[in-house]
């Protein structure tokens, strides 16, 4: 069994449905359903004795170890964290709050389960950390990619709170010889994504007929995997990964914002011609830049190709096909993100069970 934190989330909810189609082992997911979390990404899992949903904060040690004594885990993959960094921007305090200390805890408690585990599964535990691009800063136009070796210069509440939560993993190794992993991956997108972030807020918006925002003059450049692309990466780095190492996760696929709005637009113009006929580009505003905004992010992402073999299968043609044919075919999850329905699923779930429990698979 492996422990997942976040697994409600965006790429957790992916990597937990991916993990379950692949492998019979199962998963106790723990996650303590922030606006972020959505428990209808997991609806196919309702009948899966497989998947256990724990309800609970890992900034709780003391239940964290619980969880661990309970379920024996032989990895902890650690995705839950506050993620939006304009949200950092108004409010730091979560991003402490929980990517520092929340990892903090995750971290201690790790430690104790794995003191007292047995030699042989000593050396097989693994605590892999899920982190990000953006604890590099930002690049100019002609400075080489990010690798393994850059220097951390985080520009963000967000990236900064990530850039710590790091050097805790990494100081857990070197001190205690927990078996470490991390992973630092690009800018992500695909099935449930939260409409926030800049691919499905523009889909969504676009359309609802609403204006689609572009951030100073949009030419910000981010490096776009499909997520897909980085649950296998990390499978790949939970399986062979060296403890210790970190791993730099990446789609080789550098584009500016803009370029990626006008993309969405024209695929929409296509598959979903606005009724009025006029192209979706028209909708597009430019609004004011985001605070210290990064210009440029890119990963050199040989380290795990050349180490472990692992490459992104999608070209952004192909992913982006897939993200935004999954958006026109769930509207109904957007709709539910949007009018907060899917926050209710816990009271509607729960309120009329007998048994009061925040354990259980669903
Ligand atoms: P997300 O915001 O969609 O999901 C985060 C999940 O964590 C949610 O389900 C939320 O309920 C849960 N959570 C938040 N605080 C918690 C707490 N205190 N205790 C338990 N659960 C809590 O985020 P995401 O985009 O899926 O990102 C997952 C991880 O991957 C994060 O660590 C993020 O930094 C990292 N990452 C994301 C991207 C990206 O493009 N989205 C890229 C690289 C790395
Ligand atoms: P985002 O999806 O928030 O990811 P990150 O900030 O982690 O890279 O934003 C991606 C890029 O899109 C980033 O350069 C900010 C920009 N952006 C806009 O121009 N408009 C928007 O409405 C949003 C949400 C983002």
């Amino acid at each position: 069994m492996i422990l997942v934190t976040g697994g409600a989330g965006f790429i957790g909810s992916n990597f937990v449905l991916e993990w379950l189609a692949q492998s019979d082992e199962p998963v106790v997911n723990v996650d303590k359903l922030t606006y972020a979390g959505n428990l209808n990404n997991l609806a196919s899992l309702r009948d899966d004795t497989r998947h256990v949903f724990v309800h609970a904060d890992i900034c709780d040690s003391d239940k964290m170890q619980e969880l661990l004594s309970t379920y024996k885990p032989t990895a902890i993959v650690h995705f839950a964290a506050e993620s939006h960094v304009d949200r950092s921007i108004h409010g730091p305090a979560e991003f402490v709050r929980t990517n520092i200390n929340g990892t903090f805890s995750l971290l201690e408690a790790a430690r104790t389960y794995w003191a007292q585990l047995a030699t042989a599964d000593k050396e097989k535990f693994r605590f892999l950390h899920v982190s990000t691009d953006e604890v590099y800063g930002t690049l100019g136009p002609d400075d080489a990619p990010f690798s393994e070796a850059t220097a951390y210069a985080p520009n963000s509440p967000y990236s900064a709170s990530k850039a710590a939560s790091d050097h805790l993993v990494r100081s857990y190794h070197h001190t205690y010889g927990l078996p470490t992993l991390t992973t630092n991956c690009s800018n992500n997108y695909g099935p449930y994504h939260f409409p926030e972030k800049l691919i499905p807020l523009i889909i969504a918006n676009a359309l609802a007929g609403k204006s689609l925002p572009i951030y100073g003059d949009g030419q910000q450049i981010r490096d776009w995997l499909y997520v897909g692309d980085h649950c296998t990466a990390i499978r790949r780095v939970l399986q062979a990964g060296k403890p210790g190492e970190t791993y730099n996760i990446g789609g080789w696929n550098e584009k500016a914002n803009l370029d990626v709005v006008h993309t969405l637009c024209d695929m929409l113009d296509a598959l979903k011609p606005n009724a009025t006929g006029v192209s979706y580009r028209n909708q597009i505003t430019y609004v004011a830049d985001r605070p210290g905004h990064d210009r440029r992010y890119a990963i050199d992402a040989r380290k795990i190709e050349r180490e472990l073999g692992w490459k992104p299968a999608e070209t952004f043609d192909s992913g982006i096909m897939k993200t935004l044919q999954w958006y026109l075919d769930n509207q109904e999850w957007v709709e539910d993100v949007q009018s907060g329905a899917y926050l209710k699923w816990l009271e509607k779930n729960y309120k009329q069970r007998d048994t009061a429990t925040d354990t259980q698979a669903i």
